[in-house]
């Protein structure tokens, strides 16, 4: 084996890792569900199992591809989704009988990750929170026990410099030539100079005698910390190397082109395939991107297409190919169904039926691809039910996931939410709504005890809040997950009400405010914002307001995500139920303290984030008057962030009922 991991082979019992909160998560029927399956699940203790499973066997081709992208250290799994409950050793196992089934196919099977391993769970985040403390210095050992292929660089590794610095030395150490960073450099602090963080291209033969040249491109990001440097694309493709690559004397059959970047970009991918289709028009290039966070196909030209497969371990995007004139690999796998599709054109709207036979012996390359769910009925099923699923290296990583959440107290908690909060599932002014619930929140919990007697009108930016809040114990990882941004309380004091009111349409009818975050990146422990706008709103509301499950025509659907792409809207492996999607202003404004009898106050305390503070004033000049960075100051000690006030307001106002252990 040659990934020797970290993590030492004793495989201790799931009751390491009790958990106090079962009793809260889930609704009854799913919890009983549970119980049923607990005796084969890995999983962490508290996840909750998928009701419902995959459609059908997966498409196995020539070439098949598991992909991952944007994992974002929730290597946990999301113990509070039903969908997408797997942690990262349950990946592993699966993985591991993926590659047995492909090498009883006679099929090439190969692993991919297309970068963003950093921000966004408490694995990754709250190493930095310890004294020299690094983010994903735990998260990053685990993620390794996966022994992928092929992987490239995120832009999340490149913000902040010991980030960047701990990639190069230990990960891309790791996983040597296949770690690709074709436009990525940092600065070596052993000699000042700027080097490749990993490898800039791989030339290898499959096991089925697939030649194969592969690239990992980052989009042209600049953003990163001053010890890396990003080549942009259009350079890029004029580089010697990159050239060299494309007109070395060795036969090419099948470009591999790991991106992070959208498949919709039009600038990375589409530049870079541009530059091969000069020196080889014909070879297949498949691209695998990422960033965007969306499932998504794309198709190119006819020998070309690009997967992406979602974010935050809640997808795993499945690819396969047939048709490749080269290698010993079946064209099509038996007892299987096999890619069908051409890449003709890019207005399919009714391709052949995904499991329609194969014309024999076509000449053409034809497609397939497929969005996972990531949970374990998923992974179970598509390793044909086998008895032992857990493979001894999948269970320890799922025991070392479940130790170092207890070592880093991400499992404990500050109160139990009555119910769950979503962002976009209804609209923000709704009870259901997170936004609901922060405003109720600031106004309990922003309160400067010397000024307590004067009402106050806090602005905070509706982007601060990352995920939906569920139902049940709310821990220490849910407030990285949910508000991970360290923005800091500053105020203006005694603002006449008259124009404070007249604040938030001028906030809102602005544009949105990102202006400032690149600075912000390097400076908070998080950055924040997580990637582009999601080019498909409504995919992008994965999480649900309840855990809702339809029965209709004996079919039974919970809601999640529903994708359609290039080649269609048949690529979700469990199809859904779409969640509502309803957009959100740039601001929201809590109010606290306001007079009992409805009246309106003379004057209140403007408070806002620091973030946002450049803004508030323009706002309060349109409303009428000028203020100055000199009339700001702190409200709260600066130490009081937008990561803390969820956590006291739960601390302070929702109850410990959900902590009991179970009778
Ligand atoms: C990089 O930025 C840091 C502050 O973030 C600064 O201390 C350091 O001097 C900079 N290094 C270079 C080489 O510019
Ligand atoms: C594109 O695909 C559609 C549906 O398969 C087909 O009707 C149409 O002729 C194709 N167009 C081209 C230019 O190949
Ligand atoms: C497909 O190719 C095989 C092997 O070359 C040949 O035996 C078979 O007759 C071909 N089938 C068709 C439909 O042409
Ligand atoms: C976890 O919490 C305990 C008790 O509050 C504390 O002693 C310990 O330092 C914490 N560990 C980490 C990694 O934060
Ligand atoms: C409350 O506001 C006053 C006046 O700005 C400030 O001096 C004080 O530090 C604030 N209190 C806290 C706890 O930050
Ligand atoms: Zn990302
Ligand atoms: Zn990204």
């Amino acid at each position: 084996m040659q990934l020797l991991s970290t993590i030492a082979a004793a495989v201790v019992g799931l009751s390491s890792v009790a958990m106090a909160c079962d009793a809260c998560t889930g609704e009854g029927d799913i919890e009983l569900v549970r119980r049923v399956r607990l005796v084969h699940a890995r999983m962490q203790p508290d996840a909750i199992p998928a009701v419902v499973g995959p459609k059908g066997p997966l498409p196995w081709g020539q070439l098949t591809v598991a992909h991952t992208s944007d994992t974002h250290g929730w290597l946990i799994g999301h113990v509070k989704e039903a969908n997408y409950g797997a942690d990262w050793g349950d990946y592993v196992s699966f993985i591991r009988h993926m590659r047995y089934k492909a090498r009883s196919l006679g099929v090439d099977f190969l692993v991919l990750d297309s970068g963003d391993l950093h921000d966004g769970a408490g694995l990754s985040d709250a190493t930095a929170k310890l004294p020299g403390g690094v983010n994903g210095q735990v998260s990053l050992p685990i993620f390794r026990n996966l022994d992928y292929d092929l992987l490239t660089i995120g832009n999340h590794e490149l913000y902040v410099n010991d980030i960047a610095q701990d990639v190069f030395l230990n990960f891309a150490k790791f996983y040597g030539d296949r770690y690709l960073t074709s436009n990525v450099q940092i600065r070596d602090p052993a000699d000042g100079k700027f080097k490749y963080i990993g490898r800039t291209h791989k030339y290898f033969t499959t096991h089925y005698g697939l030649r194969i040249m592969a690239f990992g491109i980052l989009f042209d990001f600049t953003s990163n910390g001053n010890n890396s440097k990003i080549i942009m694309a259009k350079e890029l493709v004029q580089q010697q190397w990159f050239q060299d690559a494309l007109h070395q004397p060795q036969p090419i059959d099948v470009f591999l082109v790991l991106g992070h970047t959208s498949v919709r970009d039009p600038v990375t991918f589409p530049l870079v395939l541009e530059a091969i289709r000069k020196v080889h028009p014909n070879t297949p290039v498949q691209f695998f991107g990422g960033h965007s966070h969306n499932r998504d196909f794309k198709i190119y030209d006819r020998a070309s297409t690009g997967l992406e497969p979602g974010r935050y371990c809640e997808t795993l995007g499945w690819f396969a190919m047939s048709g490749i004139n080269a290698g010993t690999g079946s064209r099509h796998p038996k007892g299987v169904p096999n890619p069908t599709r051409t890449a003709r054109n890019t207005t399919i709207s009714a391709g052949p039926p995904e499991y329609a036979n194969p014309a024999e012996n076509s000449t053409e390359l034809v497609y397939a691809r497929r969005f996972l769910d990531w949970n374990r009925l998923t992974f179970e099923t598509h390793s044909d039910n086998v008895r032992q699923f857990d493979t001894p290296r999948g269970a320890a990583v799922s025991t070392k996931v479940g130790e170092e959440r207890k070592r880093l107290n991400l499992t404990e908690a500050y109160g139990c939410s009555p119910q769950t909060y979503c962002r976009f599932c209804v609209k923000q002014d709704d009870p259901n709504s997170v936004y609901s619930l922060v405003q109720t929140a600031l106004a309990a919990t922003i309160i400067n005890e010397t000024r307590k007697d004067i009402p106050r009108m806090i602005f905070v930016n509706t982007g601060g809040i990352r995920f939906d809040l569920f139902k049940g114990a709310f821990t220490y990882d849910d407030s990285f997950i949910v508000a991970p941004f360290t923005n800091k309380f500053q105020y203006i004091p005694s603002v006449p009400y008259s124009m404070a009111k007249q604040v938030l349409d001028f906030l809102n009818s602005g544009a949105p405010q990102k202006r400032s975050l690149e600075r912000e990146m390097r400076r908070s422990f998080l950055p924040r914002t997580v990637d582009a706008c999601p080019l498909n709103g409504a995919q992008f509301t994965t999480a649900m307001r309840k855990r809702r499950v339809i029965t209709r025509r004996q079919q039974v659907t919970t809601q999640g995500y529903v994708t359609s792409d290039d080649f269609g809207s048949d690529g979700d492996d469990t199809p859904h139920e779409a969640v509502p999607h309803f957009s959100t202003t740039n601001d929201i404004v809590a109010k606290g303290g306001f007079p009992a009898d409805g009246k309106d106050p003379e004057v209140v305390d403007v408070v806002f984030y620091d973030f946002i503070q450049s803004y508030v004033l323009v706002a309060l000049e349109k409303a009428g008057k000028k203020y100055s960075k000199n009339d700001v100051s702190y409200y709260l000690p600066p130490s009081y962030t937008s990561n803390d006030f969820l956590p006291d307001y739960a601390r302070k106002f929702w109850t410990k009922d959900c902590l009991k252990p179970l009778p």
